[in-house]
């Protein structure tokens, strides 16, 4: 059942292209130029009714939410907040009739994203849910459902399931932004385009699964480590640090660039490794000087950039991993394929039971 692979996190990294494409399937127009989400029950007139978004989830579910945030924000201009589902429970948020809250769960049973939708509906917010099973409380409780066709997910670490979900954000995103007239149409087409490559794009990555088997074999045996950047890829060096902790019990964190000197800078010290994250070309010179500040402190740096920056960034790091060139907003669905494959094979390095972490179940029915 593995399908030839070790393990089933493996396999399920490798099934990506497969779960964009089944996600994305039937939901783009026969000319590739329009989001079609058919099995939305909102109205038109109701998208145009919503003046605030919040994403509620657990775990990686979360971390696909603050992609979520950035997408919306961006294409559709209402704002949106993010939310941990144990916190938002307990934190009286504001909710009115005219917030959307998108509750995002691979499994659809997770306690607390549960226990927020109904609190939402309670209180008269109408919920769609991203979830990747079909008939989960979640999916059966929801307004609307948008189902991530990822195939079962049998690997305690999220991977397929979080991708997906990110290609489930950029959809809604694109069909929020037609019902709002929010982007030009051209726009819009050029993100359709972009979208359609990733799962060629991803194939590619894995293809150069063995670097990326080195560097994890190289970083395994550090106590610590971090993980930087800035916008969606903060997002994504949250994740990654996830990912890590997860399955190699490495400790790591996640900092946004520009907030590195106000602290953590503190723990850099010589050998320390740092994955910084630059893929927002308008970011780019921020988050190297950003680099740039760890490097003199010693820290041994490796940096995912666009493919086309590799020369440019080796200036600065000491290894880099490029991925293919796509639009800002979707470089998440790519970036974060080497940051699974680096925890997976630092975990397999240390001789961990990788599909199942210690003190970890796969869903989280309790509290
Ligand atoms: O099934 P859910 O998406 O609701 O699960 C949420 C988290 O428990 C889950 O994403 C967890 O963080 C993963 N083990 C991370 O890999």
């Amino acid at each position: 059942e593995k399908a030839g692979f070790d393990h089933f996190m493996l396999k399920e990294i490798y099934e990506q292209p497969k779960a964009y494409r089944d996600t994305m399937r039937g939901r783009i127009g026969e000319d590739g130029k329009s989001v079609l989400l058919k099995e939305l029950q909102m109205s038109d007139e109701y998208v145009k009714s919503i003046r605030k978004v919040q994403i509620v989830a657990c775990g990686t579910a979360y971390h696909a939410g603050l992609v979520g945030k950035t997408v919306i924000e961006s294409l559709v201009r209402i704002p949106v907040e993010n939310d941990v589902a144990s916190e938002y429970r307990y934190r009286s948020p504001i909710i009115t009739p005219d917030t959307l809250v998108i509750v995002v769960s691979q499994s659809g049973e997770t306690a607390d994203t549960l226990a927020a939708l109904r609190e939402a509906q309670r209180n008269g917010a109408r919920v769609l849910a991203i979830t990747n099973v079909v008939g989960s409380s979640v999916a059966r409780e929801a307004d609307d459902v948008l189902v991530t066709w990822a195939g079962p997910e049998i690997a305690v670490a999220s991977t397929k399931a979080y991708t997906s979900q990110l290609i489930a954000f950029y959809l809604l995103g694109l069909h929020m932004t037609r019902v709002l007239g929010t982007q030009e149409t051209s726009q819009e087409e050029e993100m359709i385009t972009a979208l359609q490559q990733l799962p060629e794009q991803v194939e590619e990555i894995l293809q150069q699964a063995a670097v990326l088997k080195q560097v994890a074999e190289s970083i395994a045996h550090h106590r610590s480590l971090f993980f930087i950047g800035r916008g969606v890829d903060y997002a994504v060096a949250q994740e990654g640090s996830l990912k890590l902790k997860e399955i190699s019990y490495i400790h790591s964190e996640a900092y946004a660039a520009g907030e590195l000197k106000h602290g953590t800078l503190a723990l850099i010290e010589d050998d320390v490794p740092v994955i910084a994250l630059v893929t927002q070309e308008a970011l780019y010179e921020k988050t190297l000087s950003n680099i740039k500040e760890v490097k003199a402190r010693g820290a041994h740096v490796l940096s995912i950039v666009n493919s086309g920056f590799e020369l440019e960034a080796a200036k600065s790091v000491d290894e880099v991993f490029a991925i293919p060139k796509t639009l800002p907003l979707l470089t998440p669905a790519l970036a974060v394929v080497p940051l699974q494959l680096l925890s997976y094979y630092a975990s397999l390095a240390l001789g961990h039971d990788v599909d199942k972490p210690r003190n970890l179940a796969k869903s989280v029915t309790v509290e």
